[in-house]
């Protein structure tokens, strides 16, 4: 399984190299990516201006039949917006939302994460 994500600070970037997955970094210069395997999105909050290169990615050629659920980094203190990215992601998509977490996670997030991505099958 491979992880697709986006990183503007630099949070969700430390918190995915923790995995020990296969990974692809998104960035304004290459949102238009064809992949040919089953890959999860992992994504840090902010307005759709600022995310939206990920669904230009998931929206690429097939992609979205290989995509199969995604993960959300946020701050608790944005209250009921903590991570809407991923939940609008995994609606939007019709893919599960595996796992939320801070900022760069913790080793429970690293561990939940990898079980949920397991339990994908
Ligand atoms: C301008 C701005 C807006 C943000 N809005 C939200 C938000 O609505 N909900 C949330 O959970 N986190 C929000 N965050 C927190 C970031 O999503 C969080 O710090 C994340 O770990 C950043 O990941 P990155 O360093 O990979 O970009 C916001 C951060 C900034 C700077």
């Amino acid at each position: 399984m491979k992880v697709v994500y986006l990183s503007l600070t630099g949070q969700t970037r430390k918190f995915v190299q923790k995995l020990d997955m296969d990974l692809l970094e998104i960035t304004p210069t290459n949102p238009y990516l064809s992949i040919h395997e089953p890959f999860i999105v992992v994504v840090p909050t902010y307005e759709i201006e600022a995310t939206e290169i990920i669904n230009d990615f998931i929206e690429t050629g097939e992609n979205q039949n290989y995509f199969k659920g995604v993960a959300g980094g946020g701050n608790l203190n944005f209250g009921n917006l903590f991570v809407f990215t991923a939940k609008d992601l995994a609606k939007e998509y019709n893919v599960p939302l595996l796992h939320t977490f801070e900022f760069q996670g913790n080793d429970e997030d690293v561990q939940k994460l990898k079980k949920a991505v397991k339990d994908l099958g």
